[in-house]
């Protein structure tokens, strides 16, 4: 099985952005615990991460053209702003997950918006940085391919 794992603007910064909301963990910590945790279920994890919204269109577009079984993504701040990431989701037809560190239904109201969310299969908020692990297993007991 073959899981996209994508991270939008200033996840790159976890473990200095707002411990508050998002923990200790940085992001090299985060891509060691995926690496991990894929390498025991012999699960291929590709990680990306980027502020620039475009580069995740290009990633999910990627994960099809690839071969992809599934995407997890955290699309940060583009969550409540991007219909383009909704759209990409839909075109590819590729099971995804969206996941958020922080609890963001008890948040701001700006964040109770998800553009994506329509287009995924399931959404983990506020397990922290397990929830990343949580999604990889979600679409594994899924099985693959299929939306
Ligand atoms: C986030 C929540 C978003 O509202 C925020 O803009 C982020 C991170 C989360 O992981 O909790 O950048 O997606």
């Amino acid at each position: 099985m073959k899981l996209y794992i994508l991270n939008g603007p200033n996840l790159n910064f976890l473990g200095i952005r707002e411990p508050a909301h998002y923990g200790s963990v940085t992001y090299a910590q985060l891509l060691e615990m995926i690496a991990s945790h894929c390498r025991e279920r012999n699960i291929e994890a590709v990680c990306r991460q980027s502020n620039h919204e475009g580069d995740l269109v290009d990633w999910i577009q990627e994960a099809y053209k690839e071969g992809a079984d599934g995407i997890v993504i955290n699309p940060g701040a583009y969550t409540h702003t991007s219909i383009a990431l909704l759209d990409a989701v839909k075109s590819v037809m590729l099971p995804t997950v969206e996941v958020h560190i922080s609890k963001v239904e008890e948040r701001e109201d700006f964040r109770q918006v998800s553009y994506i969310r329509t287009a995924c299969v399931a959404t983990i908020t506020g397990h922290g940085v397990k929830g990343y692990l949580e999604a990889i297993d979600l679409l594994l007991e899924r099985g693959a391919g299929k939306v």
